[in-house]
């Protein structure tokens, strides 16, 4: 296992984002920051493991899957980017129990849409913690 990181440069929000090639490291293996700074806190952070292009990025909790989608150029689709038209459903492969709670709108439109248990809106929940893997819907 060699890591092959490589900064997302050019993001326009603070988030720490590292990737490397599926299955990637722990997340804890590769930091964007470079080297640990002693004494210095550390945000959380979350694996998500894009399986259509075989890409594993490292990212702070909280991220939303449609902030790194479109980066990497997964194959995941988008609409209106606000939870309602179900055009980014996304099967979560593995990793469910990391994610956000459905909010009801998602839950609604997941619901409209026939989306599988499996499925969830990449515009709308949030990678919290552990590898989350996912593919196009
Ligand atoms: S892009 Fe419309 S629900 Fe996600």
């Amino acid at each position: 296992m060699t890591p092959e990181a490589s900064d997302l440069c050019g993001s326009t929000d603070s988030r720490t984002e590292t990737m490397s090639a599926a299955p990637g490291p722990a997340a804890s293996e590769v930091a964007a920051s470079g080297a640990a700074v002693p004494g210095a806190v550390t945000p959380a952070t979350a694996q998500l493991v894009f399986a259509d292009v075989g890409l594993a990025v490292t990212v702070k909790a909280g991220t939303r899957i449609i902030e790194m989608s479109e980066k990497i150029g997964s194959a995941i689709t988008y609409g209106c980017r606000a939870g309602e038209c179900g055009t980014c459903i996304t099967r979560i492969v593995d990793g469910m129990d990391h994610l956000s709670e459905p909010s009801a709108l998602e839950t609604r439109v997941l619901k409209d849409n026939l989306a599988g248990r499996h499925d969830r809106l990449a515009c709308q929940c949030q990678v919290l913690g552990g590898v989350v893997t996912v593919r196009p819907g």
